[in-house]
């Protein structure tokens, strides 16, 4: 391709907020994968149709390991504890009993390399959605 730049993802070395985390090829359509960031939070990593989110691997109603769940068809990933159910690009809960969203974290793509940013906000109960799309 000539013409126009691409944009440029911010590299870790730009942007040390951003931390590589794994790599698109990890990470098929439909899974979950843990990380922990270099920093130290735990990270749940999910792919669905085609874009990737990452949300705390805490869940928020007695702390199980988030990444040990299911991602159910509808967008939906469920804690294989107690079957809370949170959306899987805003952490919003959709199935009780957990009642706080799950945290979000800003990702971006640096060619296969998946980063993990920032907390986004939360407002009005849920978290801003922060997803890349696989090219
Ligand atoms: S620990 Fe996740 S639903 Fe209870």
């Amino acid at each position: 391709m000539t013409g126009a730049p691409r944009p440029v993802f911010d590299s870790p070395a730009g942007n040390p907020e951003f931390e590589p985390v794994a790599s698109v090829t990890d990470l098929d359509d439909g899974m979950v994968l843990q990380r922990v960031r270099p920093s130290g939070d735990a990270i749940c990593l999910v792919r669905f149709n085609g874009e990737i989110s990452a949300l705390s691997d805490i869940c928020t109603h007695q702390h199980f390991s988030m990444s040990l769940g299911d991602l159910l068809e509808d967008g939906t990933l469920q804690c294989a504890w107690h079957g809370t159910r949170y959306d899987c690009r805003t952490g919003e809960v959709r199935q009780v009993p957990a009642t706080s969203p799950l945290p979000v974290f800003q990702v971006r793509l640096d060619g296969d390399t998946i980063l993990v940013g920032p907390r986004c906000q939360r407002i009005d109960g849920k978290y801003e959605k922060s997803t890349v799309r696989v090219p």
